[in-house]
C-alpha cells in the first residue's frame, strides 16, 4: 500500500528541512525522505562545527549564475534577519565574525536540533536510510517508488544538494530528475575549492606549505582580497577559495601581492623613510619572509639591494609585477573538498517566485542543486533558507 501524502521532500539537508517545516505549518501532510543515516550532516560540519548560517551582507551580487537575477526574489523574501529571528525563538545565540559572517556562540548541531524542531512542530516527519528506485509523473500528482515502499504525492520537492563531498552522501539525483523532466543542467563543477598545480610550481607551493599572506586573487573577472595558503597541494584560503568559482580550466590566475593593493607608491615611499632597508625587508612588512624569499627568485627581485639604490621607476616596475604574478593552475581538489556545486538545474526551467518547475507542474527544485552558487562565508546558507522558503510557501498556500 503507497503512503498518500500532500508533499514529499527528498533530501533531509538545509533546505529540505526548512520547507518541510514550512509546508507543515500550513497545515499540509509532509514527509522527508534522505537516504543518509542522519539528516544535515553538511550543516553538522559547517563553519568548522560552529555553522556560518547566513552573511548579513547578503544580496544577489554575492551569488554565481547563469541568470544573476534569478535569486532576486527568493534573496527578497527570506533575510539573513529573518533566520536570525527564528534562531532568537530557539535561544541560539550567534556572533559575527568577519565581513559579515554569521557564526553560532555554540555547535552547529543546534541548527540541526532547531530544524527537526520546526518540523515536528509542523507535523512532518522524516524517514532517514530511504533511496528513492523512481519518481513518475502521474495525472495528478506522482509516485514514488523507494527502497522502504511507495509514496502518492501531490507535489515533489528535490533538495538533495549537489555533488561536492560524496563521502557525506552527495549524489547527482537532482540532475536525474531534472534530466528525466526535460530541464536543462548547466554542468556541475566544484566550486570554493583549493586550485592544484603541477611540476615547478607545485614544487614550490608545497614547500611554503603553511604559509598564509592576505592578497588579492583575480579569476575570471571577479577579485576576492582575503588570506591565501600555500598547501602541499597547491593554493587554499579565503581568497583562493572564493576566486576558484570563477576560475575555469585553463585559465591563468592572478595575485596580487602589493603592500597596498589600491595603490602603486608603497615602495617609492618607503624609500623616503627608509632608504637603507633593503627590498626584501621592505616586502617583509606585510609578506611572510620565506614568500618574500620565494618571490625574490620567482620574479627575479633585487631582494638584497637597499631601497635608496633602487630608482623609482624600477622600484614602481617591482611593485607592478607584485600585483599582478600570473600563473595556471593544473585543476582544483575536486568534488572531495570543494565546499559547494556551482552549476546545476538550469533556472531558466524554474520559477524564481516558487522554485518550482515550469515543465511539471508540483515538481520543485531548491538549494544548492540549482544553478545559483553563493560566495564563501554563509551566502550558500542563506541561499537554502530562502530558496526552501520561497517554495514551502507556495507549496502551504496551494
Ligand atoms: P545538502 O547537501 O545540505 O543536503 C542534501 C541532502 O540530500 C543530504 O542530506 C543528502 O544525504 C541527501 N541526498 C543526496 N542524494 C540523495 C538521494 N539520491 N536520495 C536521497 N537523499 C539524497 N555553507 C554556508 O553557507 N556556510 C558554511 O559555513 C558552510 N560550510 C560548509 C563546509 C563544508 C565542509 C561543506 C561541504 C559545505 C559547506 N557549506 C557552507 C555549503 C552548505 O553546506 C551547502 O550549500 C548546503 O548544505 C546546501 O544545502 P542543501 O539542503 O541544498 O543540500
Amino acid at each position: 500500500m503507497a503512503t498518500t501524502i500532500d508533499t514529499l521532500v527528498i533530501g533531509a539537508g538545509a533546505a529540505g528541512l526548512f520547507c518541510a517545516a514550512e509546508i507543515g505549518r500550513h497545515g499540509k501532510s509532509v514527509q522527508i525522505i534522505d537516504h543518509a543515516a542522519k539528516p544535515a550532516e553538511k550543516v553538522r560540519i559547517s563553519g568548522g562545527g560552529r555553522c556560518n548560517f547566513t552573511n548579513i551582507h547578503t544580496a544577489p551580487a554575492n551569488f554565481l549564475s547563469e541568470n544573476p537575477h534569478f535569486a532576486k526574489s527568493a534573496l527578497a523574501r527570506y533575510t539573513p534577519l529573518d533566520f536570525c529571528d527564528l534562531l532568537a525563538t530557539h535561544s541560539i545565540t550567534w556572533h559575527e565574525k568577519t565581513l559579515g559572517q554569521l557564526f553560532c556562540d555554540g555547535r552547529s548541531s543546534a541548527i540541526i536540533e532547531m530544524l527537526l524542531d520546526e518540523l515536528s512542530a509542523a507535523g512532518g516527519t522524516l524517514a532517514l536510510g530511504v533511496e528513492v528506485t523512481e519518481l513518475r509523473k502521474e495525472p495528478s500528482g506522482f509516485t514514488i517508488n523507494t527502497s522502504t515502499g511507495a509514496f502518492l504525492a501531490n507535489r515533489v520537492v528535490i533538495a538533495t544538494g549537489g555533488l561536492s563531498i560524496p563521502k557525506m552522501g552527495a549524489t547527482g539525483f537532482a540532475y536525474d530528475i531534472a534530466r528525466q523532466f526535460e530541464h536543462a543542467v548547466i554542468p556541475p563543477r566544484p566550486a570554493l575549492v583549493p586550485l592544484t598545480f603541477s611540476g615547478r610550481l607545485k614544487d614550490i607551493f608545497a614547500s611554503l606549505s603553511g604559509v598564509a599572506a592576505n592578497v588579492v586573487v583575480r579569476a575570471g573577472r571577479a577579485a576576492f582580497e582575503e588570506a591565501m595558503l600555500f598547501t602541499h597541494r597547491g593554493l587554499s584560503g579565503p581568497a583562493v577559495l572564493q576566486a576558484s568559482s570563477y576560475w575555469r580550466e585553463g585559465e591563468e590566475i592572478g595575485i596580487d601581492l602589493r603592500p597596498n593593493s589600491r595603490g602603486t607608491d608603497a615602495f617609492v615611499e618607503a624609500k623616503i623613510t627608509s632608504p637603507k632597508r633593503t627590498l626584501a625587508a621592505t616586502m617583509a612588512d606585510h609578506l611572510p619572509r620565506r614568500l618574500v624569499e620565494m618571490l625574490s627568485v620567482e620574479l627575479n627581485l633585487p631582494a638584497d639591494t637597499r631601497l635608496a639604490d633602487l630608482s623609482d621607476r624600477k622600484l614602481e616596475d617591482i611593485e607592478r609585477a607584485l600585483g599582478d604574478w600570473r600563473f595556471t593552475p593544473t585543476g582544483t581538489e575536486g568534488w572531495r573538498t570543494a565546499e559547494v556545486t556551482a552549476g546545476g538545474i538550469d533556472t531558466a526551467g524554474l520559477s524564481s517566485k516558487t522554485m518550482e518547475s515550469r515543465n511539471v507542474p508540483g515538481l520543485y527544485f531548491i538549494g544548492e542543486c540549482v544553478d545559483v552558487t553563493g560566495w564563501l562565508g554563509g551566502y550558500n546558507f542563506q541561499w537554502a533558507w530562502a530558496s526552501a522558503m520561497a517554495a514551502g510557501r507556495a507549496i502551504g498556500l496551494k
